[in-house]
């Protein structure tokens, strides 16, 4: 371990100290959000994190200076499992020590053969993962929107719009975001679990349009972030793409953030997703912060 950095496993009493870590490099204008402890505690529930399992924190004299989330996937397309990789520490020369021990870290959870995602925000590891293999591979645009939202257009005819009830709309969600979904991302596992995670934090909703009682389209909304609503998710079904039904539920989605207050939202995409690019831009989201994924085969 170079330079007094040591990397150890992460616990759920480092959830403050890890917080902290992240408000610290967003106040540096690296491209890291705030997270807040409760979020942070949503995070680990999900089952690709497995309560923390995989992630890993790096101290040098006795502070942490940095952070490794770490999250494992299998993916129906995909025969080998899938890593995926975020790393936090101080930019520059300041954080080197603590990227490449944390990076090494990332690179030994997995004995056997995965395929191996590393995103990375403001390129700060570019160098760091080209020496071990990695090459760039996907743009991620996190697109903010501020103001009131637009007005929500008319639904096509026979559809409408409501709050999903789960677990009766459970398969039915599970099984757009396989068809929706994946098909436009690359990837994107999804569980039940997950699902129902989506709607654990206060205020969380998830709407849905549906057509002859079936849904056929739905988001999330998250408004876990101080000051910023998340949405999340959207997706429409194959056959009804095209007829306006992800453009409602991004206005319907912006309403339900308003309403609580959310003037500012925020969403990935990826930016060859050029259908969701333009929806977004059309209802006023601009790019914010572009995050480069990085990959390696084994
Ligand atoms: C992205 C997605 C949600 C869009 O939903 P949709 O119902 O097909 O979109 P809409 O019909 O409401 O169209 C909204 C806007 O998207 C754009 N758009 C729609 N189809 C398009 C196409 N084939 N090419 C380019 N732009 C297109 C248009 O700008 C349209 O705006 P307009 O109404 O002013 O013309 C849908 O394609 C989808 O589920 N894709 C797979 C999942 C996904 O990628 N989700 C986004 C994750 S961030």
């Amino acid at each position: 371990m170079s330079q007094g950095v040591r990397v150890r496993g992460f616990s759920t009493d480092d959830i403050a100290a890890v917080c902290d870590l992240l408000r610290r490099l967003g106040g540096a204008r690296l491209p890291v959000e705030p997270l807040e402890p409760s979020h942070l505690t949503e995070l680990l529930a999900r089952p690709a994190h497995a309560g923390g399992r995989d992630f890993r924190v790096a101290e040098a004299s006795g502070e942490l200076v940095g952070a490794l989330f770490a999250a494992r996937y299998t993916l129906a397309e995909r025969p080998l499992p899938v890593r995926e990789v975020r790393l936090f520490a101080p930019p520059g020369d300041a954080g080197e020590a603590a990227r490449s021990a944390l990076l090494d870290a990332a690179l030994a959870l997995d004995p056997d053969r995965v395929f191996r995602r590393v995103q990375d925000p403001g390129g700060e590891l570019t160098q760091t993962l080209a020496a071990r293999g990695f090459s760039p591979a996907q743009s991620v645009w996190v697109m903010t929107r501020r103001g009131v939202p637009p007005v929500v257009s008319p639904l096509p005819e026979g559809m409408r719009l409501r709050d999903a009830a789960l677990p009766a709309d459970t398969p039915a969600l599970l099984s757009l975001v396989a068809s929706a979904h994946r098909a436009a991302f690359g990837f994107g596992p999804m569980e039940a679990a997950d699902l129902e995670a989506l709607l654990r934090p206060p205020g969380a909703r998830v709407l849905v349009v549906e057509r002859d009682r079936r849904p056929v389209g739905f988001v999330s909304t998250l408004p876990t972030r101080e000051a910023l609503g998340v949405l999340n998710l959207l997706q429409v079904a194959p056959e009804v793409q095209g007829a306006g039904v992800g453009r409602v539920l991004a206005e319907a989605a912006l309403h339900a953030l308003a309403q609580q207050g959310f003037a500012q939202v925020q969403v990935h995409v990826d930016a060859a997703n050029v259908v969701a690019c333009a929806l977004y831009t059309h209802v006023g989201f601009v790019t914010t912060r572009i995050d480069v994924v990085h990959e390696r085969s084994p």
